[in-house]
């Protein structure tokens, strides 16, 4: 009887041990996955969104898995999350519900609530087509989930459903000269967008073309370029980044006159 005794007194030891050193492990990963959360930066996470290959480098063949066969897209372009998200982060509910870029897959702005951890899986799980691990850090994954989590905005406050941006060109114009017109000169043109077609594709012209993507810019700048984040690098607000985009429409229609 004694015998017994002990040897149960023992196996329960072991498995109170075996439990400690799982929830212990299960506490080191908590911990871990928090500090690489806390470490994680939004403004590269929001430019990864913008588009990943151009700042890490790689061109994966063909189109992405999950890109419908009969949208209008190909290659490169479809593995960027914008192309499937947006640039307003509704996806199909938004700019992208109709148009060259249509896809009907769903926005990623009502995602912000989900725990980080879900998220991180979410972008990374082997089994899946939407598994990114082969072609994006640790870090920065979690760069994006803080950006989806922390760094998204609702476009309704933008623009109204015309595309007309609805803060003050007047504010806007006054950060305009003292943050942009540097590099894009007082009338928006000094860097033409896209040189193939005619006439200047400028500022301006992206503002009333889209303002979508224009106000995605402004917050957190533009990827493989010295163009800053308004928001991380210049601590401007979201009101300020409206009134900005505000007033680069106003240089267009005053191009156009
Ligand atoms: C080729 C298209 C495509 C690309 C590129 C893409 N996704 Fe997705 N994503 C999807 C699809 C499809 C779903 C599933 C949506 C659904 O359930 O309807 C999804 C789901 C998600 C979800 C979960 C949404 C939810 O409502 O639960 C998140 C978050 C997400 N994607 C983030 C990203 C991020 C970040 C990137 C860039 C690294 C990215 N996606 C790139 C197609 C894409
Ligand atoms: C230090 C210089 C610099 C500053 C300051 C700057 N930009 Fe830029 N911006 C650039 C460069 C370079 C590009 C990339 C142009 C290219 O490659 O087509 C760019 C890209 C952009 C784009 C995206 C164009 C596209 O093709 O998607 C927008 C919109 C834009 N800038 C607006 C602004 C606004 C508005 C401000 C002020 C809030 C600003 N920029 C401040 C240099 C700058």
């Amino acid at each position: 009887m004694k015998y017994y005794a002990i040897l149960s007194a023992v196996i329960i030891l072991i498995l109170i041990a075996g439990a400690n050193i799982n929830t212990g492990i299960a506490k080191a990963d908590q911990g871990q996955q928090a500090t690489a959360y806390q470490q994680a930066d939004l403004k590269t996470g929001a430019q990864l969104y913008d588009n990943w290959l151009k700042i890490t480098g790689t061109k994966p063949e063909g189109n992405h898995p999950l890109y419908p066969s009969d949208a209008k897209k190909s290659g490169t372009s479809t593995w960027r999350c914008k192309e499937c998200h947006g640039w307003d982060y509704i996806g199909s509910k938004g700019r992208y519900r109709n148009g060259s870029h249509f896809t009907g897959i769903t926005g990623v702005y009502n995602v912000r609530a989900e725990k980080a951890e879900s998220l991180f899986n979410g972008l990374t799980r082997k089994e899946t087509q939407h598994d990114f691990s082969e072609y994006l850090s640790r870090s920065q994954v979690w760069s994006l989930v803080k950006f989806l989590r922390e760094g998204q905005a609702a476009i309704e406050p933008v623009i109204d459903g015309k595309g007309q941006a609805k803060g003050s060109a007047i504010q806007g114009k006054a950060l305009y000269d003292a943050q942009c017109s540097s590099c894009h000169g007082a009338d928006g043109n000094s860097i033409d967008f896209k040189s193939s077609k005619e006439g200047v594709q400028g500022v301006g012209w992206l503002a009333k073309d889209n303002p979508q993507e224009s106000i995605h810019k402004i917050r957190w700048g533009h990827p493989g370029s010295k163009m800053p984040s308004m928001l991380a690098d210049k601590g401007l607000s979201e009101q300020d980044a409206i009134d900005i985009l505000t007033y680069c429409q106003s240089l267009y229609s005053m191009e156009q006159r």
